[in-house]
């Protein structure tokens, strides 16, 4: 989308891999194992979000949702002061970039779509320093959907009508305010069969050489509009990880490396 923008991760490299950055005005899924640096890109997101477009930013504030606790608030501090070190004369530096980051936690999917209005709400009249709010993050979507579903008709039934009013409320709030949505997800173990798989896009090796598609199916798939998948291999205390573009209708397949440091994410 020609009229969409880009928000940097705040790492060259990755950044390269997305043509620019993360497009607003739709959703974009990060789907990885546990510890493959779902959460970190994220926590660098809102903050490299706050840079001016000329950085690769949006000089946006943040909306991060988060459904695992607690809340990595000391890791997000320590980004901060990384970030400001590296771009010391610009305005971040004037104060606190943590508060230019909404911080919120549910527990539920309905909790979810209840939240929907106020989160409309805070968009209209949230301002911290003329920031408004460019932003959001659901990490992670997968936890909302964790247990409390069976695989009765019912609940399938029930599940898909959330991802729907989910997705298609975040769309809409992307659209109408220009936001980058990012969602993280797990993976599943691989079944032949499997219906997510069908859809042709993805398996994919993780670090423990399972093989690996994202979870909640096939319904949620077609909710975001791309997605990147990211592993991880650990050679002596060295861990890579490698992100690859699933799908992006705007882009070419692409992947690519980086490494997390205490400083953040590098290529
Ligand atoms: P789940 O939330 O469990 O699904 O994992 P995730 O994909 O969100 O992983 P997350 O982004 O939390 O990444 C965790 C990994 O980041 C850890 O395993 C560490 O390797 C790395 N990490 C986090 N903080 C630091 C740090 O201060 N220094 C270094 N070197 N690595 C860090």
């Amino acid at each position: 989308d020609e009229k969409s923008e880009k928000c940097t991760v705040g790492c060259p490299i990755l950044d390269r891999n997305l043509n620019g950055g993360i497009p607003t005005k739709s959703i974009t899924e990060v789907v990885g194992e546990s510890g493959s640096g779902k959460t970190q890109i994220c926590l660098q997101l809102v903050l490299s979000a706050q840079l001016p477009p000329s950085h690769g930013g949006l000089n946006g504030s943040s909306l991060y949702i988060y459904t695992e606790y607690p809340f990595p608030i000391r890791r997000l501090k320590q980004l901060s002061l990384s970030l400001l070190s590296s771009h010391p004369n610009h305005l971040l530096s004037s104060s606190d970039p943590l508060s230019r980051i909404i911080l919120r936690g549910i527990s539920s999917a309905e909790n979810f779509v209840e939240l929907l209005p106020d989160i409309e709400l805070c968009l209209r009249y949230w301002k911290s320093r003329l920031l408004p709010i460019r932003v959001i993050v659901v990490d992670s979507i997968a936890a909302l959907f964790r247990s409390e579903f069976g695989n009765c008709c019912f609940d399938l039934k029930r599940r898909s009508s959330l991802f729907f009013k989910i997705s298609g409320g975040l769309k809409l709030l992307a659209e109408r305010f220009g936001l980058v949505v990012v969602v993280t997800n797990q993976v599943v173990d691989f079944i032949e069969g499997n219906e997510s798989v069908r859809i042709g896009n993805f398996s994919e090796l993780c670090s423990s050489g399972r093989r690996v598609c994202p979870a909640l199916g096939i319904s949620w798939a077609n909710c975001v509009n791309s997605r990147i998948f990211l592993s991880k291999d650990q050679t002596g205390i060295k861990i890579t990880r490698f992100s690859s573009l699933l799908f992006a209708p705007h882009l070419p397949l692409s992947s690519s490396q980086f490494v997390i440091t205490e400083k953040g994410l590098f290529g």
